[in-house]
């Protein structure tokens, strides 16, 4: 199939429907744009498993917690099309503002205690507007896999529980975090980062690989664990640790002891960049077996 540039929801679902017909899975990796190898890598792997792929853009303006992070979320439209050519994608979904939300929505999905710590703790209102966003996006293409990166593993957490809270006949996928060479996450919102900064947001990965060390050497105090790696960030007045906690990694409640795979997971401001990561970590003498729960 060429790819073809759908921006409405009626020529989606033809599109999608003459896919079924053909006898192919349909597989969906929503984004909200400005698409990286991180991106990619969730592309791909639905390029493996389904004969349809779809990528959805839309930078969902109900997730945004702070207007002027929406007003500066990059846009890129064309060259996003051309990276989604490149990577096979079959169709690229990019509705309007108006399109997905006409009118004052009235409902919204009610995101429960999986959103209350980490990031939903510090930005009200962000899962609920992303899993309602997430939930249009699976009722308007009706996929078979939908794709996510662990490198958001409590929106991970929140979709898993929403799909099987709300019986959406759907398996979600997720995938390994995309890295640069010195470890830093990719993100939309390191194209922001100035060099310098560039430099100082590694540190958030190296916070967390002194926290996996400390667990797999068998720190089982949280507290000791998170005290510990935090004191490693460099003293720069650039740098604000947001948060930094150990958690359950299916329900995504802090642990009083580790004692089975945890996720350690942070936000870094970086300047007045935002930027987030995990690891799941394995305490020594615990089976070294991938603990994010599937669908
Ligand atoms: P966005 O930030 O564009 O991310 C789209 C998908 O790419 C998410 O599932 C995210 O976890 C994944 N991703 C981002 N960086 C990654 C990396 N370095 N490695 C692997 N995967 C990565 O997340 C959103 O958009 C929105 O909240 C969305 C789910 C589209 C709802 O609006």
């Amino acid at each position: 199939m060429m790819l073809k540039l759908v921006t409405s929801i009626a020529p989606l679902r033809d599109r999608v429907a003459e896919a079924r017909r053909a006898g192919l899975q349909v597989g969906l990796v929503p984004t909200m744009g400005a698409l990286h190898a991180g991106h990619v890598r969730l592309i791909e792997q639905a390029r493996l498993e389904c004969g349809c792929v779809v990528v959805s853009i839309f930078v969902n303006p109900l997730q945004f917690d702070r207007k002027d992070d929406l007003a500066r979320y990059p846009r890129p439209l064309q060259a996003d099309v051309a990276v989604c050519a490149a990577a096979g994608v079959d169709i690229v979904f990019a509705p309007t503002v108006e399109g997905m939300y006409p009118g004052e929505a009235e409902c919204t999905v009610d995101v429960g205690r999986v959103a209350d710590h980490l990031c939903g703790r510090y930005r009200p209102g962000h899962f609920r507007g992303m899993a309602t966003v997430v939930l249009k996006l699976l009722q308007i293409v009706q996929p078979d896999r939908a794709y996510f990166g662990e490198k958001d593993a409590q929106q991970l957490a929140v979709i898993r529980h929403m799909a099987r809270d709300f019986n959406v006949p759907v398996r979600i996928e997720g995938v390994a975090t995309v890295r640069d060479a010195d470890g830093l996450a990719l993100s939309s919102r390191n194209q922001r980062l100035a060099p310098e900064e560039r430099v100082l947001a590694r540190s958030l990965h190296s916070l967390l690989r002194e926290a996996e060390r400390l667990v797999a050497e068998g720190e089982r105090d949280p507290k000791q664990v998170t005290a510990i790696a935090s004191g490693i960030l460099p003293d720069d007045d650039r740098l604000r640790l947001e948060y930094l906690d150990v958690v359950d990694p299916e329900h995504i409640q802090p642990v009083e002891r580790i004692e089975g795979p945890v996720l350690v997971a942070g936000a870094l401001w970086v300047g007045s960049t935002r930027l987030i990561d995990n690891l799941l970590c394995h305490p020594s003498g615990a089976p070294q077996v991938a603990a994010l729960p599937g669908t």
